[in-house]
């Protein structure tokens, strides 16, 4: 959802700049951008597309000696992907570059326009730029064009995380973030990084501070001023290689081949011998907690419905999910007796994060499951679990899934035993089986060839149902949702029982069903559903440990004795068949198009 950069320091700036766009591009890609000032004066650049279009356009531009920069990497909001349309927006002496969304830009661009304010572009950015210029038109000094520049902001409705700089003013960067993420690191080389996530900054900023919504300031190669308070800077660790595709064809391929790699980091500390255990919540904090409300997005909210079979079935506890977007205007009643989780791989989703914000003003205590420390909806909630997944590149989310499906099964068995609806002997045999997803997962590359060999057949048609039943049915959901996002194929995904109530009119042998077929759970109610679509000639393809003589093709996973089992393992393979149909279709895996890994606006 677009990613910003900013750099001041010694090094070669576009090559700062460029490479911290890179750690960000899974944000948007649309368009990329820079503008560089040394001495005094600015140079900028354009380019639509991926980064690479930008690079190919800076080769001969080179910069030595000190000077600053800003860039910028587009998930158009508004105003098509054009060049002109790219960031950074620039003025008559000033350039911004700004991920967010201004809300009320067309009342400033047409008071602007009043005043003979011509515009380029048809983005909400570009009004930054001009409204700066207006407030900065009799500032000289830094205190007088700070107090424009915070004038600026304060008249911006909306979610911003800006970066500005002016030949007014040759060493600075201006900053201001209110509603998307913002950080700024430092080094002992005097050197001052600005970006939308840590990535960019591992192995180049010592310490980060991690901006507050409401922060605003300036940064020169002597000092860093923010205001309402100062910035806290904490050390930044981190291994940047582990964000490398290490050999692998695609980020997507490399995060599904680490799941059981990271799954294990999720349950460090949690699962235990015979037991699970949460530090991160303290009794205090469980006191009076009833029932359970989620809210998530997109892959997140798929996670969150699995759940919602688990917390019900061991826990006993009644449990309600909502999408974050339609949770928000529905005037939700919410009851203290509540939970409120949300999840978020990014914890930047602007819907999600709005939930947590009612939730909390509503009074309910709040816990965050997400893959992001430091995140906003990390630092929002009053406590949260972190997944543990690493950084996920691919935009189709995989590792983030399974480990924040892992989270939340671990979580419904603290809950039961908490509660009493289980028994030590049930905890003692359930973790035992949490103990096996990492070697499950693992196990279940093997049908990595199959897929790719299936992937030939199940190009064309005019669809595809993914259908399950049960836990397997938010499983079919999110089947679909990936081969959608990385294909661009019809894909619906569908409780198995629900077919006969209207889907089945669409079944020939053009449609395709993948048919989730575990064998511990409902597996002959499954049978008989897919029955019904053989006998309607859909194309079907089973995914199960047993062969079932009416599909047309097979992929065989290994028998498991508990259906979180055999959930991991169908994960696996709809994702590395999504992947493959995808490759073979030639598209861009890890950046699919019009999709934005973190969506910071609603
Ligand atoms: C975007 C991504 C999805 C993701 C969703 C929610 O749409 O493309 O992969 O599931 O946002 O993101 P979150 O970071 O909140 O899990």
């Amino acid at each position: 959802m677009c990613g910003i950069v900013g750099y001041i320091g010694s090094k070669e700036i576009k090559h700062e700049l460029i490479e911290g766009l890179r750690e960000l591009e899974y944000r948007g890609y649309d368009s990329a951008g820079i503008a560089v000032m040394q001495h005094g004066n600015i140079q900028a650049f354009k380019a639509v597309g991926k980064l690479n279009n930008l690079e190919e356009k800076t080769r001969n531009f080179e910069t030595s000696g000190p000077g600053i920069g800003i860039g910028h990497t587009r998930w158009a909001t508004h105003g098509k992907p054009t060049e002109l349309n790219a960031h950074p927006h620039m003025g008559q002496y000033s350039y911004v570059v700004h991920n967010g969304i201004i809300e009320n830009y067309r009342e400033i661009k047409s008071m602007l326009e009043g005043e003979g304010v011509h515009f380029l572009s048809q983005t909400d950015t570009e009004v930054i730029v001009h409204l700066f210029e207006k407030e900065a038109a009799d500032a000289e000094d830094a205190e007088a064009l700070f107090k424009a520049f915070k004038h600026t902001i304060e008249q911006l409705d909306g979610a911003y995380a800006v970066l500005l700089i002016t030949q007014k003013a040759p060493e600075t960067i201006f900053f201001a973030r209110k509603g998307s993420p913002m950080i700024i690191g430092r080094n002992s080389e005097g050197e001052i990084y600005f970006a939308s996530s840590d990535a960019p900054l591992i192995g180049k900023a010592e310490e980060v501070a991690y901006m507050e919504d409401g922060v605003i300031g300036y940064a020169t190669p002597d000092a860093i001023h923010a205001e309402p308070d100062h910035l806290e800077f904490v050390p930044l660790s981190g291994d940047k290689l582990s964000a490398q595709k290490g050999g692998f064809r695609f980020f997507m391929e490399k995060e599904i081949y680490e799941q059981y790699q990271v799954m294990s980091d999720t349950m460090i500390g949690r699962v235990l011998d015979e037991d699970v255990a949460f530090e991160e919540l303290s009794n205090d904090f469980l006191e009076g907690i009833e029932r359970i409300k989620i809210c998530a997005c997109g892959t997140s909210y798929h996670a969150a419905l699995t759940s919602s079979y688990l917390f019900e079935r061991q826990a006993r506890m009644p449990v309600n999910v909502e999408i974050a977007s339609e949770f928000r205007y529905k005037e939700p009643l919410l009851n203290p007796d509540t939970l409120f989780i949300v999840i978020s791989q990014s914890g930047e989703t602007a819907d999600t994060l709005e939930a947590l914000r009612m939730a909390k003003e509503a009074g309910l205590k709040t816990l965050a499951i997400c893959n992001v420390d430091n995140s906003s909806i990390v630092r929002m909630a009053d406590t949260s679990i972190l997944t543990r997944a690493g950084i996920e590149k691919g935009v189709a989310s995989t590792k983030a899934f399974a480990t924040q499906t892992m989270v939340l099964w671990m979580l419904s068995l603290f809950f039961a035993k908490r509660r009493g609806s289980v028994d030590a002997k049930t905890v003692a045999t359930e973790t035992s089986f949490m103990h096996q997803v990492p070697r499950v997962l693992k196990e279940a590359l093997d049908v990595h060839e199959k897929c790719k060999r299936l992937s030939k057949r199940y190009l064309h048609g005019h669809g595809f149902f993914f259908i399950g039943r049960d836990i397997f049915y938010p499983l079919a959901l999110e089947g679909a949702l990936k081969l959608k996002e990385i294909s661009y194929l019809h894909a619906e995904g569908y409780p198995a029982g629900e077919m006969k109530h209207g889907p089945i009119a669409l079944a020939d042998a053009e449609l395709f069903t993948v048919a989730l077929m575990p064998k511990t759970i409902l597996y002959d109610k499954t049978k008989s559903n897919v029955e019904e679509l053989s006998a309607r000639d859909s194309t079907i393809l089973s995914i199960s440990p047993e062969m079932f003589e009416l599909a047309d093709d097979f992929i065989l996973t290994h028998p498991h004795a508990h259906p979180m089992l055999e959930f991991f393992e169908m994960m696996v393979v709809e994702q590395l068949l999504a992947m493959e149909i995808a490759i073979r279709l030639g598209n861009d895996v890890d950046m699919p198009r019009n999709l934005a890994k973190s969506v910071t606006v609603e």
